[in-house]
């Protein structure tokens, strides 16, 4: 088991982005490859996210994912991670340690504490009161150059290609995924 009790909510970041409230001493770095969409209605849910790069040195995610329906207990959650250790895609297996799937509206304590708490700079996602993430607002939602900068991961994650997805089921089936390569840090 390679995750601590940090990361299940951290991993969860990776789609709106940032950090939390963990210590953490990284023992690796980690580059944004590529992102993308799927819906299976994109006049209900668009993504449109992509890896943005600004300069020489700053990498984020941006874009937007439209969101025009409502959700309710039907609204399943999940996160999946591939990995490749070699880099090759048709290496990747499925690793063991995910979010299950779960009833999205319940998450809020995910979403509140970590996602949302310094996710704040980077997206005009929702913020919410009560216990569930409901109501949820129909809108565009947008990214600006949203990173995992300082979020509080493993300490030690293997190295490889990794590929993420955030998918969501329901009325609307839609996932994003993001490919991410790990190093190790040379200390
Ligand atoms: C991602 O969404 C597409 C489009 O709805 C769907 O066909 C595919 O099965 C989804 N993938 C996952 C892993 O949920
Ligand atoms: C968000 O922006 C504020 C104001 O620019 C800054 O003080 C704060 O450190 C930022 N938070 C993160 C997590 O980047």
């Amino acid at each position: 088991m390679i995750l601590d009790k940090c990361v299940g909510k951290n991993l969860l970041l990776l789609l709106f982005t940032v950090l939390g409230n963990c210590e953490s001493k990284r023992r690796w770095t980690y580059e944004f490859l590529y992102a993308e969409g799927f819906s299976d209605n994109e006049a209900k849910l668009k993504p449109d996210l992509r890896i943005q790069r600004v300069g020489r040195y700053q990498v984020g995610v941006s874009g937007t994912i439209d969101w025009q329906y409502d959700i309710d207990r039907t609204t399943m959650f999940e996160l999946i991670i591939f990995q490749s250790p070699s880099g090759n895609l048709k290496e990747f297996r499925k690793l063991p340690f995910t979010i299950p799937k779960q009833i999205f509206i319940n998450m809020r304590k995910y979403y509140d504490e970590i996602a949302m708490a310094d996710a704040r700079n980077c997206t005009n996602l929702p913020n919410f009161e009560g216990n569930v993430l409901l109501p949820w607002p129909r809108g565009l939602y947008v990214f600006d150059m949203c990173t995992a900068d300082n979020g509080n991961y493993p300490d030690i994650l293997a190295e490889g290609l990794y590929k993420f997805i955030f998918a969501f089921s329901g009325e609307v089936v839609w996932n994003v995924s993001f490919y991410v390569n790990i190093k190790t840090k040379i200390l």
